[in-house]
């Protein structure tokens, strides 16, 4: 919790010591997005002024997924793992939403050919049919425990259950060619999400990448002020909700903003259904 910089944080402070965070290259729907370059120079300076040394890891979303699925700008993911390993500082990829096939690719890392030094993971590891994290690591990492003690402990600590699920699931990503299907259908959901923004001017931006993908509504195109503030909710976006519940759609709504995360499995005509409800909702919002 200390490390996220969703607003949940907020309850749980002050947390742990020694955390320091860092902006990432968007800065919400008004002010846009900033160069690769200019996000990683503000890392780096931050990095400079806290100590280099004294930095034991860099923990990041590669692409971040609840606080707005933020598909960084190419070169930002290669930029921190450049700026890890030259102050000597572990990288690791939080890939708990990104990871098994979500973005297209394994991992979103995978999109930049950035190797992680560690790297978290869950959800899709099982579907979500059974609960289970784990932690991947350089060898080099896990070597360190052969002969020292790991200060921490599960009571479920590789269930066997849990890891079996894993295993059958990983086991249907491969037999079923998911990332590839979330590729083709990332393709044709972008073009639906395209033809959303064109069509309704509330939408303000929409992001996505494989089947990972976000929908931001604002007031109008003008001021681009958001449809609900900063950890808010708002009555239109209220409204919304429930329009996509009595129409038995079930995503993620937050914020000034909503989730496009269909099933991997997900067909071209499901996904069209999907968009069409999206559409009556947005036409109903707005008038
Ligand atoms: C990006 C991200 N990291 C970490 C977590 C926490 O994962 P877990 O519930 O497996 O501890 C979540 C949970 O929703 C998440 O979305």
């Amino acid at each position: 919790m200390t490390l996220t910089g969703d607003p949940r944080r907020w309850a749980t402070e002050p947390g742990i010591p020694g955390v320091v965070h860092v902006l990432n290259p968007y800065h919400g729907i008004q002010r846009g997005w900033d160069t690769a370059q200019v996000a990683l120079a503000r890392i780096e300076e931050t990095i400079q002024l806290e100590g280099p040394q004294t930095i034991a890891a860099f923990f990041i979303e590669p692409v971040t997924g609840t606080n707005g699925v933020l598909v960084p700008p190419d070169g930002f993911i290669q930029g921190i793992r450049d700026l890890c390993t030259k102050y000597g500082i572990l990288m690791v990829a939080d890939e708990v939403m990104s990871g098994f096939g979500r973005t297209g690719e394994w991992f979103a890392v995978d999109h930049w050919r950035v190797v992680p030094d560690l790297i978290t993971m869950a959800k899709g590891l099982t579907s979500a049919y059974v609960p289970l994290g784990a932690l991947g690591m350089r060898r080099a990492i896990a070597d360190h425990f052969q002969d020292k003690v790991f200060y921490g402990g599960l009571t479920y600590n590789s269930h066997p259950l849990a890891c079996a699920t894993a295993l059958a699931t990983l086991q249907v990503y491969e037999d079923d060619n998911l990332c590839d299907n979330t590729r083709r259908m990332g393709a044709v959901m972008k073009e639906l999400m395209a033809g959303l923004q064109a069509k309704h001017p509330i939408v303000g931006e929409v992001r996505s990448l494989g089947l990972f993908g976000v929908i931001e509504l604002v007031k109008d195109r003008q001021s681009m002020e958001p449809l609900a503030p900063f950890n808010g909710s708002s009555e239109p976006m209220n409204r919304l909700r429930k329009f996509f519940r009595d129409e038995g759609l079930y995503t993620f709504v937050r914020m000034n903003y909503f989730f496009a995360n269909p099933p991997l499995i997900i067909t071209e005509e499901e996904l069209r259904h999907g968009f069409d409800i999206f559409d009556r909702a947005l036409t109903q919002i707005a008038g």
